[in-house]
């Protein structure tokens, strides 16, 4: 059933123990790399105040201090830079501080995306809500997640992001078999497996990490058990309510064909930092270095 309240909670998963980016996150979150200057988990909160959801759960593990500091005020370095009159590096300070009101839960041992959504259910309560992966950059021009909450208001179920990869590389991710409702780019998902082998995936569209979901996963969460590499997927939770007609039952998908980035991928991440520094003003440099760079490899 279509609901009329405003969606204006987002869970952002940051508990993952981030082993392919060894030993950078050995002592520290991957979500705290800098992608150019940011840490990549400032992109994603400020991509959920974007799209209004001013109020943010984030889902923090071992090394949460890092998370929390950056998000919190810091009135000694502000002071330092305001003596100093320099505002440019003070505003970049203060911005991480007002993109939303941010309250921290803790995933005492990762057991899985699923896992860490659950630990979610007591703050987000009975209302539909957004996850965003906390290492997974979406372009800053696009209106994904607009588009994800007015699908989700419009059919009452759960939406999920999907992207196009070349067929091989389907291993890698979530894989939907979809059914079209409306334009090439709005589907019905039929059903979800979990990272398929390529001759068993059913389409070349895998799961990216935007969810906008309703609050009935939470149930469906508590009694999945651990699947795929013994944790606890969220895939397999949206399997059963993809299947279900009843209240809350029903996943759609919007088919994303913007730039998205996974920076806890090593070469993914670099062809972030690479794409975004290439993108600044302040380090047009880059350009033309790395034309003569590549000129010469
Ligand atoms: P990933 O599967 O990319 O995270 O999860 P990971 O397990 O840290 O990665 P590797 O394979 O060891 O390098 C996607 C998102 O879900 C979060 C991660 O922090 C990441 O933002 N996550 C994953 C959790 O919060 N808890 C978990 O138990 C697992």
């Amino acid at each position: 059933m279509p609901q009329t309240a405003r969606i204006s909670k987002a869970v952002i998963p940051a508990a993952g123990l981030g082993t392919r980016f060894l030993p950078a996150t050995k002592a520290m979150p991957k979500e705290m790399l800098p992608v150019v200057d940011e840490p990549a988990i400032q992109y994603v909160v400020a991509e959920a105040a974007r799209a209004g959801l001013d109020n943010v759960l984030m889902v923090t593990g071992r090394s949460k201090r890092a998370l929390e500091d950056h998000f919190d005020r810091v009135p000694t370095l502000e002071a330092v830079l305001e003596a100093k009159g320099d505002e440019r590096r003070l505003a970049a300070v203060q911005e991480s501080n007002n993109l939303g009101d941010i309250h921290y839960v803790r995933q005492s041992d990762p057991k899985g995306l699923g896992h860490a959504v659950l630990c979610a259910k007591w703050h987000v309560g009975d209302e539909p809500f957004a996850v965003l992966l906390g290492d997974d950059l979406i372009d800053a021009q696009d209106g994904l997640l607009a588009e994800m909450i007015r699908v989700q208001e419009a059919t009452g179920g759960s939406v999920i992001a999907l992207m196009e990869v070349e067929p091989e590389k389907i291993s890698a991710y979530g894989c939907a078999d979809v059914t079209v409702i409306e334009g090439e780019d709005h589907v019905r998902v039929n059903g979800l497996v979990e990272k398929p082998a390529p001759a068993e995936a059913p389409s070349n569209l895998a799961v990216i990490g935007r969810y906008v979901l309703h609050p009935a996963v939470f149930e469906v969460l508590e009694r999945t058990e651990p699947g795929r590499g013994g944790e606890i997927q969220l895939t397999d939770a949206l399997q059963e309510l993809a299947t279900r007609e009843d209240d809350g039952g029903g996943v759609y998908a919007v088919v994303f064909r913007g730039r998205r980035y996974d920076t806890g991928d090593k070469l993914s991440y670099l062809k972030a930092v690479v794409t975004l520094a290439v993108e600044r003003e302040d380090l047009a440099e880059l350009r033309p270095w790395l034309k003569e760079f590549s000129a010469a490899l």
